[in-house]
């Protein structure tokens, strides 16, 4: 679970109906859910960023233990051989770690196991199918802990759920490029990527960290926003920029898009009002990717319920849920997206 949603476990425990959770590390919890598609529901699944069932378990010191890998890799493969995961992952239970041992390990660990298993049909992360069975193991000081998931099942390709996206460097315009980079691969759980040249709309682009990102991507993108755009994505091919205000914006005529960004601070309500009023020129089966800010509302239970009204407004006027999480990237906030059916 999220670090920045820690003030909100008690609600998460509350609805899981789990009484006393154990802390692995800072971000991860092993708890016994009597019921658990109460993880896919309401604040449980909001704050649970990635989950894993724990059918094997070796609670020990692996740091300085003689033998461990080969132990290890010897269990993994009795216990999960037969069944044959379509990948076999491993990964550090405290990723934010400056200890490189325990990444170290996970990857030494990964390497004999799959001496054992032989080659799998998804050599790695990217290459997994969204709906098969991995083997997901991960390590820390508190010993071993795996089981067998898919990764949209999982809320995430890799071990521990998403992979390492940079978000600093010089041509880095916003910490909001991260953001969009993590939700467009999470998405791949859902759907395959939206193919070069498709059109994009973002509402609330300045200074435009995720429109460059999209625009790295060959999509093109109409970005409007109330601040000017950083002067770096002057003439990018494929932008067009308009210095207005989104409640009274409108698309050039003709425009047909692919998807819709929004961004937007202020409250989400009337944010998503910006994004409806767009919703004619969005073409059939075109995505809605909404940050959801959640400024005002101190809890996980209520960030749940604000979500949930959002959801009713959207399919009064025709938008389906496809997902809705807490990204990596994310603060206080979280990625929804909907699509046009
Ligand atoms: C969090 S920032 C967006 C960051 C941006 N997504 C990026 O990648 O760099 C929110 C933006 O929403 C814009 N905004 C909020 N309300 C707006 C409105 N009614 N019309 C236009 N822009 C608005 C603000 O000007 C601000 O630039």
């Amino acid at each position: 679970m999220p670090e920045v949603l820690v003030d909100g476990l008690e609600t998460v425990w509350q609805h899981l109906r789990v009484v006393r959770p154990t802390a692995l590390g800072r971000e991860w919890h092993v708890a016994k859910v009597v019921q658990p598609e109460r993880m896919r529901t309401g604040p449980a699944a909001l704050a649970v960023a990635w989950r894993m069932p724990v059918q094997h378990s070796w609670p020990c010191a692996p740091r300085g233990m003689e033998g461990f890998i080969e132990r290890a890799a010897q269990a993994l493969w009795k216990k999960f051989g037969p069944l044959d995961p379509q990948a076999v992952l491993m990964g550090p239970l405290d990723s934010g770690s400056r200890d490189p041992f325990f990444k170290g390990l996970a990857s030494n660990l990964r390497g004999r196991t799959l001496q054992l298993f032989g080659a799998r049909p998804a050599a790695d992360a990217e290459s997994q199918d969204p709906e098969k069975p991995t083997l997901y193991c991960m390590v820390g000081p508190t010993g071993l802990f795996a089981g067998m998931i898919s990764p949209r099942e999982a809320n995430g390709f890799y071990p521990g759920g998403t992979k390492f996206i940079r978000q600093e460097g010089e041509e880095t315009i916003s910490r909001a490029g991260a953001k969009i980079a993590e939700a467009l691969h999470w998405l791949r759980l859902y759907r395959p990527a939206l193919r070069s040249a498709s059109h994009w709309l973002e509402l609330g682009a300045s200074p435009g960290g995720m429109t460059s990102e999209l625009l790295r991507r060959k999509y093109r993108v109409i970005a409007v926003d109330r601040a000017p755009l950083d002067p770096r994505l002057r003439g990018t091919p494929g932008l067009r920029f308009y210095l207005q205000d989104t409640r009274t914006w409108n698309a050039p005529s003709g425009t047909a898009l692919d998807a819709i960004l929004c961004d937007m601070n202020g409250p989400a309500e009337e944010s998503l009002q910006a994004v409806l009023r767009q919703l004619p020129v969005l073409k059939k089966g075109g995505l809605v990717i909404f940050t959801v800010k959640t400024a005002g509302v101190f809890s996980v239970a209520d960030s749940a319920v604000l979500i949930e009204r959002l959801h009713h407004l959207v399919q009064a006027v025709g938008l389906g849920q496809v997902a809705v999480t807490h990204l990596t990237y994310n603060r206080r906030e979280f990625t929804a997206v909907w699509e046009k059916v």
